[in-house]
């Protein structure tokens, strides 16, 4: 073969399709990180994302931080270092989880790049082709994507305003054994301020939930990116608490610091932790070290605290700013959750409207963009009149104005004024 010496030359393109690996075929592209596509069209609402406030992020606070760690610390900081993350992170982890209401040492603690590569991480190490995991419908679309990855199946319950109808996990887990003669690999817990749904599973689920899951031997995946993100009601005790020694409990900074960082933790038992480990090491080796470090000094300087305080002030107001749009705006047969912390909520539109339809023919027109309902169906077996609004990333007048143009747009949809 002659050496081609023009590098500015064009280059074929070849079918990589036959050359790929079976579970590729599985994998599709996020509808969310498509649709984020269109939300950096500086003239688009978007309700879509389920991205924090921009204007909240403690700049000068991660700054500073970024500047002591490179000078006094950057030695180990660029260094590789251990899987199971940072020790004093770990720690400080530890000891917020343990005031959170969670048994946890540093040793129960992993660091991960975000909650995201905590749940494909246990996919990894839990779903063989064809295994079933239980969660609810709607459930948390990165999740159905991280494990149709491994080829996972879902079989779900519904969720009502009270968040997953737990008094159906025993008949689901049935079933599954039924369809296909194994229990499922776990049950997938959102249980606070539930994306998509907004919902906040009760203590008496909770504990349900615990008892039914101690008698079937059912592991149990606890993820709560937003249960610190309350903005009224009562703090309920995380499942984790109840039954420690067989729930996966996850955290992540993305949405109480900054997802940018992409750092997130698992807090599991010690035995489980050592796969996970070997599992996130043919991945990554370990997270990164400066990030650690940097987000270690934000939190030993006692920063994160009042800043979740502020960002729970401000996000309250966008909630409140947009339920009330959605009254004053919306017609006659939509209705929605009205959540007591979190990033989301969930709208239903008459059952006439496709939302899908909707969002590509009518409302992207309108520069106002949301994630159709159906997406977080993994059976896609519902939400095809709902959709997802998230109201903490845009101001409280850009807000006003995105759901005055939907609503605009669904009464011309439903023939009203
Ligand atoms: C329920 C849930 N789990 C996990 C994640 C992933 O978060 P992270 O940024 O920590 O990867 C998200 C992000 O929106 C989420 O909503």
């Amino acid at each position: 073969m002659d050496i081609n010496h023009d590098l500015d030359r064009d280059i074929p393109v070849i079918d990589w399709e036959p050359h790929l690996a079976e579970r590729t075929k599985s994998m599709e592209s996020s509808a969310i990180r498509e649709l984020l596509k269109f939300a950096q069209d500086p003239e688009i609402i978007s309700f879509a994302g389920g991205l924090p406030a921009p204007d909240l992020f403690p700049i000068r606070e991660v700054e500073e931080a970024c500047i002591y760690v490179a000078r006094e610390q950057g030695m180990k900081a660029l260094q590789y270092s251990a899987t199971e993350g940072y020790y004093p992170l770990k720690q400080y982890l530890a000891d917020s989880m343990h005031k959170y209401g969670i048994p946890a040492t540093p040793e129960n603690v992993l660091l991960t790049n975000g909650s995201q590569q905590a749940l494909d991480l246990i996919g990894k190490i839990f779903i063989d082709p064809g295994r079933f995991v239980l969660t609810g419908r709607p459930t948390y679309l990165g999740a159905i994507q991280a494990w149709r990855t491994y080829q996972g199946k879902f079989h779900t319950m519904r969720l009502d305003d009270g968040g997953m109808v737990v008094e159906e996990v025993g008949r689901a887990y049935e079933k599954v054994v039924q369809d296909s003669g194994r229990p499922p690999a776990y049950i997938y817990v959102l249980p606070n301020f539930h994306n998509p749904a907004g919902t906040t599973l009760s203590l008496e689920r909770r504990i349900q939930l615990a008892e039914i899951a101690t008698k079937l031997d059912l592991v149990v995946v606890e993820d709560d990116p937003y249960g610190q993100l309350r903005f009224e009601g009562e703090f309920i005790t995380p499942i984790c608490n109840l039954i420690p020694e067989r729930t996966i409990y996850l955290g992540t900074f993305s949405k109480i610091l900054a997802p940018g960082l992409r750092l997130g933790w698992i807090v599991c038992s010690e035995s489980l932790m050592k796969r996970l480990i070997q599992a996130k090491q043919g991945c990554d080796l370990h997270t990164g070290t400066f990030v650690q470090y940097v987000a270690n000094d934000i939190c030993q300087r006692g920063i994160l605290k009042p800043h979740i305080k502020k960002l729970i002030a401000v996000y309250k107001e966008r909630r409140d700013t947009m339920l009330d749009a959605l009254t004053e705006f919306w017609p006659e047969g939509c209705q929605w959750t009205d959540p007591e912390g979190g990033l989301f909520l969930w709208a239903r539109v008459p059952e006439s409207i496709d939302t899908e339809r909707f969002l590509k023919e009518k409302a992207l027109k309108e520069k106002v963009a949301f994630v159709p309902g159906i997406h977080f169906y993994p059976n896609q077996d519902g939400g095809t009149n709902a959709m997802r609004l998230n109201f903490t990333y845009a101001p409280p007048e850009v807000i006003v104005e995105g759901i005055r143009r939907l609503g605009i747009a669904l009464k011309k949809e439903l023939g009203q004024k």
